[in-house]
């Protein structure tokens, strides 16, 4: 049976909410709906900064202590606002639309310690939307051992599953972390965070720039790379590690770029980033022959040309150039994933986030 189902990304860039509407059985893609975004103010932006530093205390995943339960209200109205926003511009009823899959935001992940946090009340948002809600579906991966982490690769393979071409092919998601999933015919599906995505550099245009984010790489464009901080931060063990892995937003926020201009920064960062993706090759069975890059890091031409430069011979595309939506993928993706979890079909795999066994979650909140 198909579904309609509406996916709801806030991802670690913290730059707003994704929409994305698809109609699935939760295997085939049958179709792409609209999609939208509603970006988070900047008091919401600097209210999820502080639940960041403050996650990091976290004992357990259902505390919130302090300014972690403002911050979950403030994600909660957030996405509610979003999927009011969506269904009024594009005349669609709440009845129409089956489940919401809900990702939340997330604040921690410490997944050797058993624990990934995500805002968001899912409950309180099914409530408010009329809609069934699916959330929390990092929970029960990380609970079986898994890394919760990443979880577009079902969707990434549905997707690829519609392309005619060769494998390898590497789908490519920049986003405050950098994730890949690795599709070879029907069987192999393999994932794992790479890297650093935009929040080191978004991070840096903040502090050097007061701007939220190199737009099209424009400034990385000016600066020169400094080679050898990158070969010395790609020294860490985290890049010799074999998938899968995943990483937490802030795990290379202690790097400390040292006397640079602004712009070398900002070029040393976006280069880290290809440079972290092509370390992965090594790990994987064989170079894929495509990449395939989604996420708001796709629209950065420095990093895409770096990509290039780094990943050759092998093609790197944007997603948008196949008729995909480099930004409403991972909500889409999330829209999947709740058709899926409705069905009780696996989000998870040994090979996507190292569960032990393909591994079903989420759970469902009625209005
Ligand atoms: N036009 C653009 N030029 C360069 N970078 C961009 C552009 N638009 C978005 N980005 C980058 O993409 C990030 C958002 O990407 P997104 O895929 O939403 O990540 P996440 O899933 O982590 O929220 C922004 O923070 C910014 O770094
Ligand atoms: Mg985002």
């Amino acid at each position: 049976m198909m579904l309609t189902a509406l996916g709801l990304m806030s991802g670690t860039s913290l730059d707003g909410v994704d929409v994305a509407l698809i109609e699935t059985d939760g295997r085939r893609i049958k179709s792409f709906g609209p999609c939208g975004y509603r970006p988070y103010t900047e008091a919401e932006r600097s209210l999820l900064r502080r639940a960041l530093a403050e996650a990091i205390y976290l004992p357990q995943r259902d505390a919130r202590p302090g300014i972690l339960a403002d911050a979950e209200r403030a994600v909660t109205v957030a996405h509610a606002e979003a999927v009011a926003a969506f269904t009024s511009q594009n005349r669609i009823a709440c009845e129409d639309i089956d489940i919401v899959g809900f990702h939340g935001q997330t604040v921690l992940h410490r997944p050797e310690r058993k624990l990934t946090v995500q805002i968001g009340d899912g409950v309180a948002l099914a409530k408010a939307i009329h809609i069934p809600v699916i959330h929390d579906f990092r929970a029960a991966d990380v609970a079986a051992g898994g890394q919760g982490a990443p979880f577009v690769p079902v969707y990434h393979r549905a997707l690829a599953q519609s392309l005619d071409r060769d494998g390898p092919i590497a789908v490519l998601n920049i986003g405050g972390v950098a994730n890949v999933t690795y599709i070879d015919g029907p069987d192999t599906l393999i994932a794992c965070d790479t890297g650093p995505g935009n929040a080191l550099l978004d991070d840096h245009m903040l502090n050097a720039m007061s701007q939220h984010f190199d737009c099209e790489g424009r400034f990385a464009a000016l600066g020169k790379t400094d080679e050898a901080w990158i070969a010395r931060a790609l020294q860490l063990p985290f890049f010799a590690a074999p998938p899968p892995k995943s990483l937490d937003r802030n795990d290379f926020a202690a790097l400390k770029l040292g006397e640079m201009s602004p712009a070398d920064g900002a070029a040393t960062l976006t280069a880290f980033t290809a440079a972290a993706v092509a370390r992965i090759v090594k790990l994987l069975p064989k170079p894929p022959k495509s990449w395939i890059v989604a996420g708001g890091g796709a629209r950065n031409l420095t990093m895409m040309r770096m990509l290039r430069e780094r990943l050759s011979p092998a093609s790197v595309e944007a997603a948008d150039s196949l008729g995909w939506s480099a930004d409403a993928i991972e909500a889409q993706a999330f829209g999947f994933l709740a058709a899926r979890g409705l069905k009780g079909l696996p989000l998870s795999y040994p090979a996507t986030t190292g569960v032990p066994l393909p591994m079903t979650g989420g759970i469902i909140a009625r209005p």
